[in-house]
C-alpha cells in the first residue's frame, strides 16, 4: 500500500503490523517507483534518514525484465552501504571496491559473501510485499478515551526509534486504507499526520466518527 501524498517525495511505502512475532511486511506500490516500472531499475530504501540509527540497514529493490530482487545494501565485507544498482546491474562498494550483482552475488572482492536477500510476495498486481525478519511485528491496541463528550480513541503501539509513523483506517477489510490525522495528547488538536518513533510504547489520539472501522499504525520507508 502506498500513501504518498502527504509525504512529498519521501513517502513511498508502508509497513504494517501482522500477528505478534511475525516478520514485518513492507508493501511497495510499484507505480510510485519509476525505476521499477520498466527495463532494469533499482531503488534504495530505508526506515530512517542516512546517518540516523535505523532498525535495519537500507535495502535495494531492483527489477530486470522478468523478476524483482530485494537485497541488503550493507556490504558483506565491512558493512559500508552500497548504492542502488546502476544500469550495469552492479553496485560497487565505496569503501574497498567490492562489486555485487543485483541478485546479491559477489562479482569482485574483497567481499566473499553475497548480499543477504529478502523474500518477496507478488500475488497482488502492482504491489511488492517484502518479508523483513529484522522488523518484528508489533501490537497496536486501541481504547476509547474516558473523557465525557469526546469520541476519541487512544492508539498505542511499540515504536522503533527514528522511524516515522502514520495512522491509517478503513471501513471494511476490502476498502482502501486512509491516512488519519491524530493528536499527541488526550486533549490536543488532531492535526498531526506523522510522528517519529522513540523506541518504546507511544500513544496517539484519533477522533472517531462512531462508526465501525479498522485501524493500523504504519511505519514509513524513504528512498535514500
Ligand atoms: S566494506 Fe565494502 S568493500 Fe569493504
Amino acid at each position: 500500500m502506498v500513501l504518498g501524498n502527504a509525504w512529498a517525495g519521501i513517502s513511498i511505502a508502508s509497513i504494517q503490523p501482522r500477528a505478534f512475532r511475525d516478520p514485518g511486511v513492507l508493501r511497495l506500490n510499484i507505480t510510485d517507483f519509476p525505476p521499477l516500472q520498466a527495463g532494469f531499475g533499482a531503488v534504495r530504501l530505508a526506515f530512517a534518514s542516512l546517518g540516523q540509527v535505523s532498525p535495519m540497514p537500507p535495502i535495494i529493490v531492483s527489477r530486470d525484465d522478468t523478476d524483482f530482487f530485494v537485497v541488503s545494501a550493507e556490504c558483506t565485507h565491512q558493512s559500508c552501504l552500497i548504492p542502488a544498482f546502476a544500469a550495469t546491474k552492479t553496485s560497487t562498494c565505496p569503501c574497498h571496491g567490492s562489486r555485487f550483482g543485483h541478485d546479491g552475488r559477489v562479482i569482485r572482492g574483497p567481499a566473499s559473501s553475497p548480499l543477504p536477500r529478502y523474500d518477496l510476495i507478488t500475488e497482488v498486481p502492482g504491489v511488492l510485499q517484502i518479508i523483513l525478519p529484522e522488523i518484528a511485528s508489533y501490537d497496536v491496541t486501541i481504547q476509547r478515551v474516558a473523557t465525557p463528550g469526546t469520541n476519541r480513541l487512544a492508539v498505542a503501539f511499540r515504536s522503533m526509534p527514528n522511524v516515522d509513523y502514520e495512522v491509517l483506517s478503513r471501513t471494511s477489510p476490502s476498502s482502501p486504507w486512509q491516512v488519519r490525522s491524530f493528536a499527541i495528547s488526550e486533549a490536543g488538536s488532531a492535526d498531526r499526520t506523522s510522528i517519529k518513533g522513540i523506541g518504546s510504547e507511544q500513544v496517539v489520539y484519533v477522533d472517531s466518527d462512531g462508526s465501525s472501522g479498522l485501524f493500523a499504525v504504519s511505519a514509513k520507508v524513504r528512498q535514500v
